[in-house]
């Protein structure tokens, strides 16, 4: 048995607010966006458009797109930094919004690593449940989260949602999840890297702040030891590997790790510009748009990283 991912879908809210918008609101420009991240332009959710609605219209395409009837999904898994309350939980929502009535529904905080984290949790649960179809949604609206007077993060996110149908299945031996690596640091420097303000500790106040800085260096090491590490434990090199699928928080990031650990820039997948930091969307928007372009293709072995606050990071392996 192996766990594969049978189907995805993505879901980007519809306003787009270009960097040239953002610099007639902000002491900012398009070129000084473009060449520190790559960023051109990103999807804003309107202000009553809240992540379980991202995440219900993403199921809903899935659910269109294969042929799997709601009551046979057997957990809705959401990975979400930005749920629309502290309770209850994004899956809830999404649950009952798409009628999955038979199944049982979390969701995750893993940040901008949390769609690795939730391919891991839906790999585990599917092999010591006997779970068949689980739904693994990533829904993220950081936009409602930035402060939009703080030029040196708001112009970095944006929102969207990705949905994928993450199945048991006996057909063919050579696709699946072929391994996955979950990592965490929490030591006050790196854990305070990456804050979002916004709770009881605060008074409910408060906005995202990033020690940019360092969270690049941080993202370099920790997404390349992770990328190493797991290709050094499946006995697998970057020749067995069709494309590397990064976290899109920046270009510039992808790059830098390209060029310092020698890795091949030409299997990196990059989206950055029209999406910008999505967190835990990032790879399913990345992994969507390159699949119906023909880019990727079935039977293409791909590596996923993210590093996110907390901080997490991770790498998976997964033949499509
Ligand atoms: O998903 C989690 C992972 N997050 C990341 O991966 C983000 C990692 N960090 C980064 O991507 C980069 O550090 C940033 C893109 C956030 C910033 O780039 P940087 O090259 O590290 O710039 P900086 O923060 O050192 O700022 C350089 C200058 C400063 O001005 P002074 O002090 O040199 O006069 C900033 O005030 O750029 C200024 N600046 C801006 N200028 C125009 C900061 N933001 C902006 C802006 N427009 N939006």
């Amino acid at each position: 048995m192996r766990t594969i991912i049978r189907c995805i879908a993505t879901y980007l809210p519809e306003k787009v607010v270009t960097n040239d918008d953002l610099s007639k609101v902000l002491d900012t420009s398009d070129e000084w966006i473009y060449t520190r991240t790559g960023i051109e332009s990103r999807h804003i959710a309107e202000e009553d458009e809240l992540a379980s609605d991202l995440g219900i219209a993403a199921s809903k395409k899935l659910l269109a797109l294969s042929d799997i009837d709601p009551i046979d999904i057997d957990a809705v898994i959401v990975s979400t930094t930005t749920a629309d309350r502290r309770f209850p939980s994004c899956a809830c929502r999404i649950q009952g919004a798409i009628g999955a009535n038979r199944a049982f529904a979390f969701d995750i905080n893993a940040a901008c690593a949390g769609f690795i984290y939730g391919l891991a949790i839906s790999d585990s649960m599917i092999r010591s449940m006997n779970l068949k179809n689980v739904l693994l949604v990533t829904a993220e609206t950081l936009t409602k989260f930035v402060d939009w007077t703080d030029r040196s993060t708001c112009v970095l996110f944006g929102d969207g949602a990705g949905a994928l149908l993450i199945q048991s299945s006996s057909d063919d031996e050579s696709s699946g999840i072929i391994s996955t690596k979950l990592y965490s640091d929490g030591s006050e420097e790196r854990h305070d890297s990456i804050l979002s303000h916004r709770g009881p500790q605060n008074g409910y106040r408060g906005y995202t702040t990033m020690a940019g800085r360092s969270v690049f260096r941080y993202a370099i090491e920790n997404m390349s030891s992770s990328m190493n590490e797991i290709l050094a434990e499946n006995n697998m090199t970057l020749d067995d590997i069709d494309w590397i699928i990064p976290h899109q928080a920046n270009r510039r990031i992808l790059e830098s790790m390209c060029k310092m650990r020698n890795f091949p820039t030409e299997k990196f997948i990059i989206t950055t510009k029209d999406h910008a930091n999505t967190s835990s969307s990032s790879i399913p928007l990345a992994l969507d748009e390159k699949l119906r372009e023909g880019k990727i293709k079935a039977g293409d072995t791909l590596l996923f990283t993210a590093l996110g606050a907390g901080l997490v990071w991770g790498a998976a392996i997964v033949r499509l």
